[in-house]
């Protein structure tokens, strides 16, 4: 599945025969730590969901074994930032990133200020305790159903458990303002609309004609992979263009890498 050969594989595994998946994370910077963000990385876009099913009905077709079928389950996720401040606003968005490639179902994605003796403070105990139940049932409930990511209904659950947030499609709360219009995009699924006050609380109000396009949705996976298998098709086009190989020549003369100081 992947070309590096490093421990990533044996976490990847780790996950996939998980019932459900609990990350704990540090807040450094506002965001994940950058271990994380690595592990974010390599889960995507080759453990991308909807281009492994691509992938194993391609293998299907050419007669060989498709992919194992344990890498289609849907997972129960919860993410849990701890922060030595209170620096924390972009850590729910960059966890719950991670959950986009997989197409998992995050259930509780919470954070914990001044918490570098959280061991002391018996209500983030106690809630800590709440996100661990509410993972065991929504995974218990995922079992029963032997739910696939792949599942027609699958699209529309939701065991989403966290607070009331402002995107109702993810339960995102990170929004890009594209500069000078009043159209808000959610970092998360990406779902564009407008940011309206409903109840004293900040909703995105976007058309649901345009759900289908959500990141986290089979739906929206498969019109992104076939976005990028059209754009890199054009861009092996291109590789070939005199223009192209021209200007290349150009820029890359005129650059030298640094080198590792350590070699
Ligand atoms: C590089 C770095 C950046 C950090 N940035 C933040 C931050 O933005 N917000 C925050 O609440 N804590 C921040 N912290 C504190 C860590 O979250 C804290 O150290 C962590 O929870 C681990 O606790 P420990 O240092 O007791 O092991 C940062 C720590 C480091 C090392």
């Amino acid at each position: 599945v992947c070309s590096q050969q490093d421990d990533f594989k044996a976490f990847y595994e780790k996950m996939i025969d998980a019932d459900g998946v609990l990350f704990v994370d540090p807040i450094f910077e506002s965001g994940c730590t950058g271990l994380f963000h690595n592990l974010m990385d390599r889960m995507g876009p080759g453990h991308d969901t909807g281009l492994l099913l691509g992938c194993s009905e391609k293998m299907k077709a050419q007669g060989k074994q498709p992919l194992d079928m344990k890498y289609f389950k849907q997972k129960a996720i919860s993410f849990v930032g701890i922060g030595g401040s209170d620096w924390a606003v972009r850590v729910e968005t960059d966890h719950a990133m991670l959950a986009m490639s997989p197409g998992w179902k995050v259930v509780d994605n919470d954070y914990f200020s001044w918490s570098k003796d959280v061991i002391m403070q018996d209500d983030k105990v106690e809630r800590m305790r709440e996100i661990a139940n509410n993972l065991v049932d929504a995974a218990q409930d995922m079992i029963d159903r032997h739910l696939m990511i792949f599942d027609p209904d699958n699209d529309k659950l939701d065991y989403w458990k966290g607070k009331k947030s402002a995107c109702p499609h993810c339960h995102g709360n990170n929004f890009y303002i594209h500069p000078g219009t009043d159209i808000a995009e959610c970092e998360l699924c990406g779902l564009k609309g407008k940011l309206v006050v409903e109840d004293g609380a900040m909703t995105l109000k976007f058309d649901p004609a345009e759900e289908f396009h959500a990141h986290d949705l089979l739906s929206g996976k498969k019109l992104h992979g076939d976005d990028i298998f059209e754009n890199e098709g054009r861009l092996m086009g291109l590789y070939k263009d005199e223009e192209f190989k021209r200007r290349k020549a150009h820029y890359t003369s005129v650059i030298e890498p640094t080198p590792s100081p350590s070699k």
